[in-house]
């Protein structure tokens, strides 16, 4: 037996994989017959799996997380110092890298003034509900408790967030789950609900109103959106929309809670998503690419006012979010949050986010020229997704099947790309495109030409 991590003998590793481990979001019947990749070394934006292939990676991880590349030594070396020095105590207190993390965070979002650590998505979008759960008994006797969530958005994966998650395939045979949360719906243009209209953007934000309104404006404590939804098919915001979205919560006295964990970190060209649409939010959650993967951290943050409601009566026992999370005190997680956002500053990433974003945009239109498959290109800044369609006019979607068997392809031909996945019944037919925010002109040709010769060889 070898010790240690490292081994020569990588079959022995995919053998043990194969035995031993239960992927992330994976049918496993098919590793009865062919080997599970395991991936081994990364470099810039590129991967090496077990057997030495070498793959352009366009989705930073596969799934929209390392941001600045990989092989980064500065933020190892961050983490490794800050390691030796204190790994962990509990989040109680405060830790060195959390406070000049949060310092260096809050300076990029104005208005907001609090973060809380804890260490994925789906935990930090739980925490904001938690904290609305909380201010409803606070201030309203329990009533305003009720969060509103968004047709084809996704906010994580333990049992709460998918009660407020728009993606039934995600959330099919895991209920029944807590109430408390419920639907509007998406402002997908591409699908409108209103058929061809100028004003589609106020219309479905108007759509929430009639929620609101249904439900009633005093049992609704949030709204929980992503600025641009991801896994739900790359939508981006109609004109109209986020304004609208903006006075209707404050019209009805309810919490707006972004979801940044996708979009977060400069994913879009600015450092929150939803900093183009001139958005207030109350509550902002981030996770993957705070540290681009180098360590686990997601961040909750929110406002000076709601910071204050939970120390308004310093003599009740009960009266302060009583919440903990104990690898949120981890200090590997802001050191590399530190590092990472230093390195976005360094190389001017959130430029080069504008400017590939821009470049890549141009290619896709490009393809959709070419390449009738292609029903609708969507994105903004380096967070692209092509939606597949069987006929332009009715826009019926592409089996799944076929969606998979483009990826397949591009894999095969060492291009990682994504594809909606256990998503919107029916829509698991959106590429999606997540390079790494380094990415240069030549890579994007390079992704581009691996999806233009598979829609080729998949749809002929
Ligand atoms: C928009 C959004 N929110 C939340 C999450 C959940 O994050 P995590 O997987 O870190 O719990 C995800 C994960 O894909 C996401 O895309």
């Amino acid at each position: 037996m070898e010790s240690g991590f490292y081994t020569n003998d990588l079959e022995r590793i995919v053998e043990a994989d194969r035995k031993n481990v239960w992927h992330h979001l994976s049918p496993h019947k098919k590793y009865e017959t062919v080997d599970p990749m395991v991936m081994v070394e990364g470099k810039g934006m590129h991967v090496w799996d077990a057997k030495g292939k070498k793959y352009l990676d366009a989705v930073s991880g596969g799934v929209w997380t390392v941001n600045v590349g990989y092989g980064r030594e500065e933020i190892a070396n961050a983490v490794r110092d800050q390691l030796v020095k204190l790994n962990y105590f509990a989040g109680s207190a405060g830790s060195i890298p959390g406070a000049l993390f949060s310092e260096k965070l809050l300076e990029k979002m104005p208005g907001l003034s609090r973060v809380y650590f804890s260490n994925s998505g789906s935990e930090a979008n739980e925490k904001v509900y938690k904290m609305v759960r909380q201010i409803a008994h606070k201030k309203y006797g329990g009533k305003k408790y009720k969060i509103l969530y968004r047709d084809r958005d996704y906010h994580g994966t333990t049992i709460g967030t998918l009660a407020s998650g728009g993606q039934d395939e995600r959330g099919a045979q895991y209920g029944p789950f807590p109430e408390g949360f419920v639907r509007v719906p998406h402002c997908m243009e591409y699908r409108g609900q209103f058929g061809d209209v100028a004003d589609y953007g106020l219309r479905a934000a108007n759509a929430i109103e009639e929620v609101i309104l249904r439900e009633g404006p005093d049992t609704i404590g949030a709204i929980v959106l992503e600025p641009v939804t991801a896994g739900g098919g790359v939508i981006t915001p109609p004109d109209g929309y986020w304004p609208r979205v903006q006075e209707i919560c404050t019209q009805y006295d309810i919490l707006l809670h972004i979801d940044e964990v996708v979009c977060g970190l400069g994913r879009t060209g600015t450092w929150f998503g939803y900093q183009h649409y001139g958005i207030k939010p109350d509550f902002v959650t981030m996770a993957k690419g705070v540290a681009s993967g180098y360590a686990a951290i997601s961040c909750t943050v929110t406002t000076e006012a709601v910071f204050e409601m939970f120390k308004a009566n310093p003599d009740d026992p009960l009266d302060y979010f009583r919440d903990i999370s104990t690898f949120g005190g981890c200090t590997a997680g802001p050191a590399a949050a530190l590092a990472n956002m230093q390195i976005i500053e360094d190389e001017n990433l959130l430029e080069n986010v504008t400017e590939m974003g821009d470049y890549l945009m141009g290619l896709m239109q490009g393809l959709m020229d070419k390449h009738d498959v292609i029903g609708d290109v969507r994105g903004k800044g380096l967070f692209c997704g092509m939606e597949l369609v069987s006929d332009r006019k009715t826009k019926e979607p592409v089996d799944e099947k076929l969606a998979q068997a483009v990826t397949a392809d591009c894999m095969a031909n060492g291009v990682i790309i994504g594809v909606t996945n256990r998503s919107v019944p029916g829509f698991n037919n959106t590429l999606c495109l997540s390079p790494a925010l380094i990415c240069t002109k030549a890579d994007l040709d390079e992704i581009i030409g691996a999806i233009d010769a598979a829609l080729g060889r998949v749809f002929g």
